[in-house]
């Protein structure tokens, strides 16, 4: 079942020659309980559509549904959507249990309801004994679930989570992920999570949405995204470090460029020749970084074998079944 659908959405902000084409042309279905992350570059409208999600901003054009309803004329309020911010400024001055039912308080749901609902959620969310705290007095980690058991207290059709892990240090962001993970299985809300970190992205989506400059360039499960990424983009983008991508390889003809991700190489004496310019031990692995003709090559090997000389030549050849083409005109993955 669908529960949440685009059908060619834009957002224009400004007018005339100042304006400027925010999202262009956005298209999905997203079906009943799916998590989708969209991930993409600062700038790239991430944030713009879920706040058309949302009613924070206007639908330029075309249409935004949930379930068979079209929400695009339909007040914020009565969207059935929650969202969690990056900011989500808590109100300072009350408790945690105040916070979390300041929604449903105002939406005019009764006070044993109100309990019930806020209880039920501080138990999910493990923050049970931090209901009679004002914000000052909890952790960071601690805020960011205050501001999902907000959410989470609306029983929404639909969650929306823009970066809300970005304040959190890098221990914390993988721990609350995994919170995030088993709060989603347990709840089983459709949701919509941006990020700009891929590896974010890749750990927590069903499917990725992978925007640039406004659209879309591949909306696939992160397998998919990984193992065939649709365009350049997707390919320089998605893995760490990025797929390397050369314009002269070997074998190329004309306007094709190759990718190789750097842990799909094998050493062989018929290989191009490497010449090692910098070795990054990284704990389990190594990264050679080297020069290959006139262009730049980026290896991933296992740290157990033994460590090249810098200027030192390595024979490498790309594993076959792992090379990607793509068009360099079109920038798209073509199939050979
Ligand atoms: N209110 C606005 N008025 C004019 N332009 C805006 C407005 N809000 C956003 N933009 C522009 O629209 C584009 C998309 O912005 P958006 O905030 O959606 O990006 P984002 O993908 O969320 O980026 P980030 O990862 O930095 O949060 C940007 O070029 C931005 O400058
Ligand atoms: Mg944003």
């Amino acid at each position: 079942m669908t529960a949440l659908s685009f059908r060619n959405v834009q957002k224009y902000y400004g007018r005339d020659a100042g304006r400027h084409h925010a999202v262009r042309g956005f298209e999905a279905d997203i079906s009943a309980g799916e998590l989708v992350v969209i991930v993409g570059p600062s700038g790239c409208g991430k944030s713009t559509l879920l706040r058309m999600v949302a009613g924070l901003e206007d639908i330029s054009e075309g249409q935004i549904m949930i379930g068979d309803r079209v929400i695009n004329e339909i007040d914020p309020s009565r969207r059935d959507i929650a969202m969690v911010f990056q900011n989500y400024a808590l109100y300072p001055h009350m408790t945690v249990r105040a916070n979390m039912g300041y929604a449903l308080k105002i939406a005019g749901v009764n006070k044993s309801e109100i309990q019930t609902r806020v209880e039920a959620a501080a138990q999910i969310l493990g923050i049970s004994e931090l209901l009679a705290r004002k914000p000052r007095e909890l952790s960071g980690g601690q805020r960011q679930r205050v501001a999902m058991g907000r959410a989470i207290v609306r029983q929404p059709k639909v969650f929306l989570f823009d970066e809300p892990l970005s304040n959190l240090d890098a221990k914390l962001r993988v721990h609350t992920r995994l919170e995030i993970q088993k709060l989603h299985r347990r709840l089983g809300v459709t949701t919509l999570f941006v990020t700009h970190d891929q590896v974010e992205a890749m750990t927590l989506a069903h499917r990725v949405i992978v925007m640039h400059a406004g659209e879309i360039e591949q909306f696939d499960t992160p397998e998919v995204i990984y193992n065939k990424p649709a365009s350049l983009f997707v390919a320089g983008f998605i893995g760490s470090p990025p797929m390397n991508l050369f314009a002269h390889a070997p074998g190329a003809s004309s306007g094709q460029i190759l990718g190789v991700r750097p842990e799909h190489f094998e050493f062989t004496s018929e290989g191009w020749p490497v010449i090692v310019d910098t070795v990054e031990l990284l704990g389990a692995e190594r990264l050679i970084h080297g020069n290959l003709g006139d262009e730049t090559i980026v290896i991933r090997v296992d740290a157990q074998q033994v460590a090249p000389t810098i200027g030192q030549t390595l024979y490498v050849k790309p594993i076959a079944e792992r090379m990607h083409w793509f068009d360099a005109h079109t920038k798209k993955r073509l199939e050979r």
